[in-house]
């Protein structure tokens, strides 16, 4: 996965392993094995450099203590939260979610938004930015020219900021790629103008922990 990563151009991938009550995934044991799958990637020749990270289920946060909630930011940047809210439609629940993030500090990068479709998916998306959220797109959706119509829809209201690939396996399902759908964005407003934010500027800001403004 790092050297398709590498291939497509991709420099820094946040490992984001699922905090959600169905997934065993210990906190604690997070750096270690970012640690080792970094070195592994690296002893393998490969360029691309492995950032902790996770996405944290919206109904898992009350049970993340501050220091916990860090551990699993984007780059471990003590700052950005992949937050991933729970099937169907955003609902006043996840706005919570996001508001009680801010006031521990955090701001939310909001997970695959186009698995939430409904009549009041962009509305609320735009009021989750005005809370200090962003809002991170699947890439493959844009690639796939049967669901990309909905994912411009999106993007043409300014509501996709950076891109994840969701990719779960070398081998299958959605590829360790960004390109493609950079492409696409570079073709429609207002992502075409700031394609080098999309792809560069506000995904490592992320990672960094930086305040981060859209520009649109
Ligand atoms: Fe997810």
């Amino acid at each position: 996965m790092a050297r398709q990563a590498q291939d497509d151009g991709i420099g820094e991938i946040c490992a984001t392993p699922h905090i959600r009550h169905d997934h065993d995934v210990r906190i604690p044991e997070l750096p270690g094995r970012v640690a080792a799958l970094a070195a592994a990637v690296r002893e393998a020749g490969c360029a691309a450099r492995i950032l902790p990270g996770a996405e944290v289920a919206a109904t898992a946060l009350d049970g993340l203590d501050d220091d916990e909630l860090a551990a699993v930011s984007l780059g471990g940047s003590r700052r950005w939260v992949l937050l991933e809210p729970a099937p169907g439609p955003l609902d006043d629940r996840f706005e919570t979610a996001v508001d009680r993030l801010g006031e521990r500090g955090f701001r939310a990068l909001v997970a695959h938004p186009e698995r939430h479709l409904a009549p009041d998916l962009t509305g609320r998306l735009r009021r989750l930015v005005t809370k200090g959220a962003l809002v991170q797109a699947t890439a493959a959706f844009l690639s796939d020219e049967t669901v990309r119509p909905g994912m411009l829809v999106l993007a043409r209201a300014g509501v996709v900021h950076v891109l994840g690939s969701d990719a779960h396996s070398s081998r299958g399902g959605r590829p360790v790629a960004l390109a493609g759908a950079l492409e696409v964005l570079g073709t429609i407003e207002p992502t075409a103008s700031h394609l080098d934010w999309v792809a560069r500027e506000a995904p490592q800001a992320i990672v960094r922990g930086e305040e981060l403004t859209p520009p649109f």
